[in-house]
């Protein structure tokens, strides 16, 4: 038989927040409390760990201080300062919203929950938290961490991703949520789970709810929290060609729904299955590109980059070709300085390819 756990008087936020004085971590974002810069470092989050969001956050908000430096910057400059991070339509939705703010607020950021939830990009979670680390809205944040850390305290058996169970979860990160330390009180439950009720082989042991989690006295902290679905993975298969000749290459700005929107690329090739170069070169769009060339001189590793992506497993194979002359199939391409491809934003997959080639060809 559950039983319920003991929050008497704000027992669990009084714990985590005894906790959290004692064991977070100093990040450069929690010294602000200018909305603009939790807000940015929300959406870095999103898409990396802390210890490489740290980098990233100072390296953006280096470049881009205040909200009026995002909106006047161009968006290949954004992208440039996204890159290597991923999900660039998060990028780009700052961007934006940036913009939104200098036109509809005069350049200040709203500080009304539901007005912060309408600017593009920020979601109820970003919301909650830029209301609650700023101006102490009583908003609960409800995040991955969240989800564990619930889900366990209370042995909450409905799936995470459900609609009843973001309800579930999100009522109970309310119920349990001090309206006086609604600020430290998220920032606390976070912490808390990112670093005492991780996902694997947390230790109960020092866990300062352990006498009040319903899953620790069954046993059963792994099992929580259940998750219905597994999520797909699409595997592709990319051929990227790193052309050259007399110093130049040639890169692509990719657009549309896919991946990567906006951020700069070698001519791709992609096919539906693996291919080896002998194949490769039997398909029309390998004798389009190199139609007009003689004879190639192709250097590539042979082994593919697997690259895992979010939804999706890219495996990326890439041939360095020397060039004898011009080729009319690339006039639709960007002719690059090779020493100058850095100016662009490109995919970290294509970033990680450059540096290994820097080591082992120098050009
Ligand atoms: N993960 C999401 N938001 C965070 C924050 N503000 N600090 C640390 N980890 C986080």
């Amino acid at each position: 038989m559950k039983k319920a756990p003991v929050n008497e008087a704000g027992f669990i936020s009084k714990m985590l927040i005894i906790w959290y004085d004692k064991h977070k971590r100093d990040l450069p974002w929690r010294k602000s409390t200018d909305p603009y810069i939790i807000w940015v470092s929300e959406i870095i989050l999103q898409q990396t760990r802390v210890d490489q969001g740290k980098d990233y956050f100072e390296r953006f908000t280096g470049r881009f201080p205040d909200i009026s430096s995002l909106a006047n910057a161009s968006e290949d400059d954004v992208l440039k300062y996204w890159q290597g991070l991923g999900y660039y339509s998060r990028a780009r939705n700052m961007h934006t919203a940036a913009k939104m703010i200098v036109e509809k607020y005069d350049g200040i950021f709203p500080a009304d929950y539901k007005t912060i939830l309408s600017l593009r990009g920020i979601g109820e979670y970003t919301a909650a938290a830029i209301a609650s680390f700023v101006w102490n809205q009583p908003c609960p944040v409800v995040d991955g961490n969240v989800f564990r850390v619930l889900a366990r305290l209370f042995a909450i058996d409905t799936p995470v991703d459900t609609t009843a169970g973001k309800k579930i979860f999100f009522d109970l990160a309310g119920s349990i949520l001090d309206p006086q330390y609604a600020g430290v009180h998220n920032q606390a439950i976070m912490e808390f789970g990112a670093l005492q009720c991780v996902p694997r082989n947390p230790e109960c042991l020092i866990c300062p709810l352990m006498n009040i989690c319903i899953a620790y006295a069954s046993g059963e902290v792994q099992n929580y929290p259940v998750k219905r679905h597994k999520t797909k993975t699409r595997n592709r298969y990319f051929h990227y060609f790193y052309i050259v000749y007399n110093g130049y290459t040639w890169l692509h700005r990719r657009e549309g729904k896919d991946i990567w929107n906006g951020l700069y690329e070698f001519p791709l090739i992609e096919t539906e299955s693996p291919m080896d170069f002998s194949q490769l070169q039997q398909t029309a769009a390998f004798q389009e590109l190199f139609r007009q060339a003689g004879r190639l001189t192709i250097s590539t590793s042979n082994l593919p980059i697997k690259h895992v992506l979010s939804h999706q497993v890219l495996y990326a194979r890439f041939y360095r070709v020397e060039l004898n002359g011009q080729l009319d199939s690339l006039d639709n391409y960007l002719r690059v300085l090779q020493q100058d491809i850095d100016q662009y934003a490109i995919p970290r997959l294509i970033h990680i390819y450059l540096e290994n080639l820097d080591r082992k060809l120098p050009d």
